[in-house]
């Protein structure tokens, strides 16, 4: 089975979970798997996969335009897609205002459902797509040459592929 994964990246922690995922989902018997900027994957390229999975940065809630037109597509052409989200906010798992060092709160898996939900669900709605699978990573920002957080993990990333090429429908 071949997949390609998709990233539409601002600050990078989205091309480091593709990349990370596509390495993850290759180690599995069976599976050959890409990763691509999002920008560059087109109609002419879908033929060439069994299936998708876009990741998208999240900025002021918002996807970039390249995964969120890749999605559509995707789904007009009935391909098989998953999609996630690289965010700051409810991935960190520390309230505003909290110290920087504080410990997170909440498990990794509920802030990914929160985030889902935040940022995945409402775009998937008004595109009318329904993904065999969805998640969300954490992320990293940098404002003027200072990291104002860092929550990307590859763990998570990792721990998605198996599930992820079941949903595909890997034996
Ligand atoms: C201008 C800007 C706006 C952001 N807005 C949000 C937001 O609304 N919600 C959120 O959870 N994270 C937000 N973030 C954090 C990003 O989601 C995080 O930096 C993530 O790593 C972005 O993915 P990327 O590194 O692939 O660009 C914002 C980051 C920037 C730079």
């Amino acid at each position: 089975m071949k997949l390609l994964v998709a990233w539409a990246t601002r600050q990078g922690s989205t091309r480091a979970s593709a990349v990370v995922l596509a390495r993850a989902l290759s180690a599995l018997p069976g599976i050959e798997a890409e990763e691509r900027d999002a920008a560059r994957v087109g109609s002419r390229d879908f033929a060439a996969y069994d299936g998708f999975v876009v990741g998208s940065s999240i900025a002021a809630g918002m996807w970039k335009g390249s995964a969120k037109r890749l999605v559509a597509k995707l789904g007009k052409a009935g391909k098989p897609v998953a999609v996630f989200a690289s965010a700051g906010g409810v991935m960190t798992g520390r309230k505003p205002g909290s110290a920087p060092d504080a410990p997170p709160e909440g498990s990794i898996a509920e802030r990914q459902a929160q985030a889902v939900k935040l940022y995945v669900d409402p775009v998937l709605a008004k595109l009318g797509v329904t993904p065999v699978a969805k998640s969300a990573f954490g992320g990293r920002m940098t404002m003027f040459g200072k990291v104002q957080f860092d929550s990307w993990d590859a763990a998570p990333v990792e721990a998605w592929a198996p599930g992820l090429a079941k949903a595909f429908g890997a034996k």
